[in-house]
């Protein structure tokens, strides 16, 4: 393979692939390889602009560690999290619309009794929270499996907020609960406030260099599973919020935005009396069936 030029790199790559190795990465990497090239071709990369690429992705290589996944916010922010996510989980209508996952899940938070107050301390206007999980023909589904993470009042999660960033000291806004005999599930926590993802690495850089800002709308993150159901991974998103349209990682969908319901002091839904107003949610979510494998 010599005297290969601007017409003939394209194919001595793909050419370049030993016929053994697995099919998929190759589908994947002559994929790959092909748009890769177009899109050099395309656009005239210089080389300056070249050099300028790998300076970004070194940078976020450098950014990135256990706590903060400089790639992830890449692709959230061009938009490849959430086609990655469309594509792998088309689901019937009425099925709960899933989301992006976000980088702020964190492993071994706390089990909570339906009712409790899952804040933890995190700080936040007062809100309860409720809802039934159901199958798509309307079954209420019993023990499912609910994790629920959300940042607080200042747009922080508590893993932004340790001094190790790890969390673990305490587990604030985010818990796992469990849905009763009739689907149905409530907890206490603190009201969702709009946040702007990590901006200050690279990908912030390119947000503002693209005129773009990195906010997003509030809402509470859940992750739903119960045997027999595809998982589902998705947010609620609090009603007339200004960053709807214009979501940072394009996670909206109309479906998944309802109101929180502002009240006066009183009697909450848990029988508390609030001496300060409080909020309260009700959100359903209609699980899909999952693939029977034969
Ligand atoms: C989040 O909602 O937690 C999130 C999603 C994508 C990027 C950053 C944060
Ligand atoms: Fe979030």
């Amino acid at each position: 393979m010599r005297n290969i030029n601007e017409d003939t790199i394209t194919q001595a790559v793909l050419a370049s692939m030993d016929d053994r190795c697995d099919s998929r990465l190759r589908t994947i990497i002559t994929s790959l390889v092909q748009h890769l090239h177009s899109f050099v071709r395309d656009i005239k990369l210089t080389e300056a602009e070249w050099l300028k690429a790998i300076q970004f992705l070194t940078e976020a290589g450098h950014i990135t560690d256990d706590k903060r996944q400089e790639f992830i916010l890449l692709s959230d922010t061009l938009g490849l999290s959430m086609l990655v996510m469309a594509l792998n989980h088309k689901k019937p209508t009425h099925c709960t619309e899933a989301t992006v996952f976000g980088p702020f899940y964190v492993e071994g938070a706390p089990e909570y009794e339906n009712g409790a107050d899952i804040a933890n301390g995190a700080r936040g206007e007062p809100c309860f929270v409720s809802g039934q999980i159901r199958g798509l023909d309307g079954t209420p589904v019993s023990g499912a499996r609910i994790d629920v993470w959300q940042s607080d009042e200042d747009g922080f999660y508590d893993v932004q907020r340790s001094s190790d960033g790890s969390g673990s000291a305490a587990h604030q806004a985010r818990g796992r609960l469990y849905s009763g005999i009739d689907g149905k599930f409530q907890f206490r926590s603190i009201l969702a406030e709009a946040y702007p993802i990590p901006h200050d690495g690279p990908v912030g850089r390119m947000l503002e260099a693209l005129g773009r800002h990195p906010w997003r709308p509030a809402h509470l993150h859940f992750m739903i599973v119960a045997p027999g159901y595809e998982t589902l991974i998705t947010h609620v998103f609090r009603d007339g919020d200004k960053y709807l349209d214009s979501d940072a990682v394009f996670g909206v969908r109309s479906t998944l935005i309802t109101d929180w319901v502002e009240h006066d002091p009183g009697v909450a839904p848990d029988g508390t009396k609030m001496k300060k107003p409080f909020y309260t949610v009700n959100y359903d979510f209609v699980l899909n069936p999952a693939e029977v494998h034969a």
